[in-house]
Parts: C-alpha cells; sequence; structure tokens
C-alpha cells in the first residue's frame, strides 16, 4: 500500500482492497461475495444506465484512542437505504444483510482505517442499483447491492473553517413532489451544473431554495441546513431534502446541551436573525458558514463571528461521542468486534 498521509486526507477515492456486493435475482439475494476488482459488468440495457434506477448511503466508520472500530448509528442509514429503493421500485437490502455486508468490509479492509487522532475516518458507501434490462421505462427485475470504503478527510477543503453558500434561483436540485427525500443519483445529476457554477465563483455549494416558492430553505448541497438564535436550534422542515442522520443528531445533541430545537419552514430572509448557521452531514460533519450570497438579488447574509460557540460545541461533542473520547449516551455508536 503507497503510505497515505492521514492527516492531509480529502474527500476522495483511494483504492482499499476489497469491496463487498450481493445479486437479487428470482426475488431473491443471493450469497455475499467479496471482491478485489473495482469495476463490475454491466448489462447495457440494465435500467440504472438508462432511468436512474441507483441509490446509495454514506456513513463512517472511527477508530478511537482504545484502537477500536466505532460505527455510527449504521442502522438509519440501512433504512433509509431501504426508503430509497422503495422509493424507486427497487428491491430493498434487508437490515441484516446491510449490517453483515458492512462489518465484512470493514474487517477485510482495517487498514484502511485512519488512525484515532488524524481528524479522518473511513468513509462506507453502500450502492443499490437495477442491473435488469428493460427497454420501456419499468423497474428492473435485478439488482445489485455493493459496499466499497475509502479513507477521507474533510469534505469541504477548509475542515471546520467558515465556508460561502451560494442561493440560486436559475436552478432546483427536486421537486417538491419528486425524489429529493431519497438519496438517489439523480437528484445529485440534478445539482452539478448548479454546483458547478458555485465552485467556479469561489463559494463552497449551494444553498438551494424550495422549488415551489424559492421563498423557504431546503438544504446546503449534500448537507442539510440549520441555524440558531435566541440559545434553539432551527433547521428546514420540507418534503424535498434529504432527512440527514448527522441533523438528527445535532438535534438530540443540542436538547441535551439545553437548547430548544425547531423543525419548521425557515424563510430565507430569516438569516438576517441567526447567530450562527451551517452545513451538517456525514461528509460535511458541521461546516460553518461564514456567508451566504443570493445570486439574482446580490443580498449578502453574514456571520462575522463563524465558527460560533454552539456550532462550535456541537462539532466537538458529536465527534467526541463518534471516537469513543464521550460516552454513547444515546446509543449510536456499535463498536466493531
Ligand atoms: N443532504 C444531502 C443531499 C446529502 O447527500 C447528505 C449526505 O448524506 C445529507 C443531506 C446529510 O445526510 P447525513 O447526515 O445522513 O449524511
Ligand atoms: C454523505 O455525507 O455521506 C454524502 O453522501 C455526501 C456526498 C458526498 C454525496
Amino acid at each position: 500500500m503507497e503510505n497515505i498521509n492521514w492527516k492531509d486526507l480529502s474527500f476522495g477515492y483511494i483504492k482499499a482492497d476489497y469491496n463487498v456486493r450481493c445479486y437479487y435475482k428470482n426475488g431473491e439475494w443471493g450469497k455475499i461475495e467479496v471482491s478485489s476488482s473495482e469495476y463490475i459488468p454491466v448489462h447495457i440495457a440494465a435500467t440504472a444506465l438508462h432511468y436512474g434506477q441507483e441509490a446509495f448511503e454514506g456513513l463512517k466508520a472511527f477508530k478511537g484512542k482504545d484502537g477500536k472500530v466505532r460505527l455510527f448509528r449504521w442502522e438509519d442509514n440501512a433504512k433509509r437505504l431501504q426508503d430509497s429503493a422503495k422509493g424507486i421500485l427497487m428491491a430493498a437490502p434487508p437490515v441484516e444483510l446491510f449490517k453483515k455486508m458492512i462489518k465484512k468490509v470493514i474487517r477485510k479492509n482495517q487498514r484502511f482505517i485512519p488512525p484515532y487522532g488524524t481528524g479522518a475516518s473511513l468513509y462506507i458507501r453502500p450502492v443499490l442499483f437495477g442491473t435488469g434490462a428493460q427497454v420501456g421505462v419499468k423497474p428492473a427485475d435485478e439488482y445489485v447491492f455493493i459496499i466499497f470504503v475509502t479513507p477521507v478527510g474533510p469534505y469541504f477543503k477548509e475542515g471546520f473553517k467558515p465556508v460561502s453558500m451560494l442561493v440560486t434561483r436559475e436552478y432546483d436540485r427536486a421537486a417538491p413532489l419528486g425524489t429529493g427525500k431519497y438519496k438517489v443519483g439523480g437528484n445529485y445529476a440534478a445539482s452539478l451544473t448548479s454546483m458547478e457554477k458555485a465552485h467556479n465563483e469561489g463559494y463552497a455549494s449551494v444553498l438551494y431554495l424550495d422549488a415551489k416558492e424559492k421563498k423557504y430553505i431546503d438544504e446546503c448541497g449534500p448537507a442539510n441546513f440549520f441555524g440558531i438564535k435566541n440559545n434553539t436550534y432551527i433547521t428546514p422542515k420540507s418534503d424535498s431534502i434529504l432527512p440527514s442522520i448527522t441533523n438528527k443528531s445535532l438535534i438530540a445533541l443540542a436538547e441535551h446541551m439545553g437548547m430548544k430545537t425547531e423543525i419548521r419552514k425557515v424563510e430565507l430572509d430569516e438569516l438576517e436573525t441567526f447567530e450562527e448557521a451551517g452545513a451538517c452531514g456525514t461528509a460535511a460533519v458541521i461546516s460553518p458558514i461564514g456567508k451566504i450570497v443570493d445570486d439574482v438579488t446580490g443580498k449578502t447574509y453574514e456571520f462575522k463571528n463563524a465558527p460560533g460557540k454552539i456550532s462550535t460545541e456541537l462539532y466537538k461533542k458529536l465527534q467526541a461521542i463518534q471516537t469513543g473520547d464521550e460516552d454513547d449516551i444515546f446509543g449510536w455508536i456499535e463498536i466493531l468486534e
């Protein structure tokens, strides 16, 4: 293995030794296979290729000071993958299969788990897609479920430093009654142009507004949005955003810290009243937001003291639980034996 510089890892792909795969055929899931290949032969008429029948997940494993490997909230990811699968009519991998495959792929790639104290972690990427052939627009009758892993550092290159976000009125990511609440590839394809525009203009990501009224905050590219004011953690309620497991965890942490929490519609203009704002997700962890710019009106919302006190505390607490520095009082961690 080439020497990995754990401390300088970005959020990218590094080949690990093995991935695991399971095929769905004739109405049932087969045996778990271990592969060292990064490739998979796919039928030229596979529904994943033509009609976007594909969903994925993202979760992390962390090495603690005690050398133990901790998996964070894997069962929530397993259930969300089932929701995504049902949302676009794919066969849903059972939770038990998800668990077995995750454990196997981590065990097979131990040497890629970043050491404690490097800030890096092992990113686990389950992916499910239709392999069966169709030419008409119909769901496949065959699927493959693959899990690979790769060691990663921070998603936004700034790490825990303030990022800027662009509000764009030119593009939508997801329709109100569309697939925004599922983790399906099509949503990410739909975000590429606007995300590239944001990157080209020096922003870390797009802050999407609701597609119908262009009035309420939806989410921040591949992360949910939260704001803080008056000792309250506020996060948008929307049917077109991904239900983030990190966000759910921050809500629990905020309540534990004695804060109020609100899940409700958040108007863009309410940004003026927030003391802190951030993006949260598995890859992003927490990215404090320093500035949000509206591309049409040019209006700018600034958070000059970012990262704020509460975002910093939430970030530290979440990471302390993930690495085992703090007790897992919420039951979020499974230690890998
Ligand atoms: N929103 C989108 C669109 C995402 O891709 C992600 C990443 O998974 C999130 C939010 C954050 O979700 P989670 O905290 O479960 O990783
Ligand atoms: C995650 O946070 O796990 C994601 O999936 C974000 C992304 C890289 C799509």
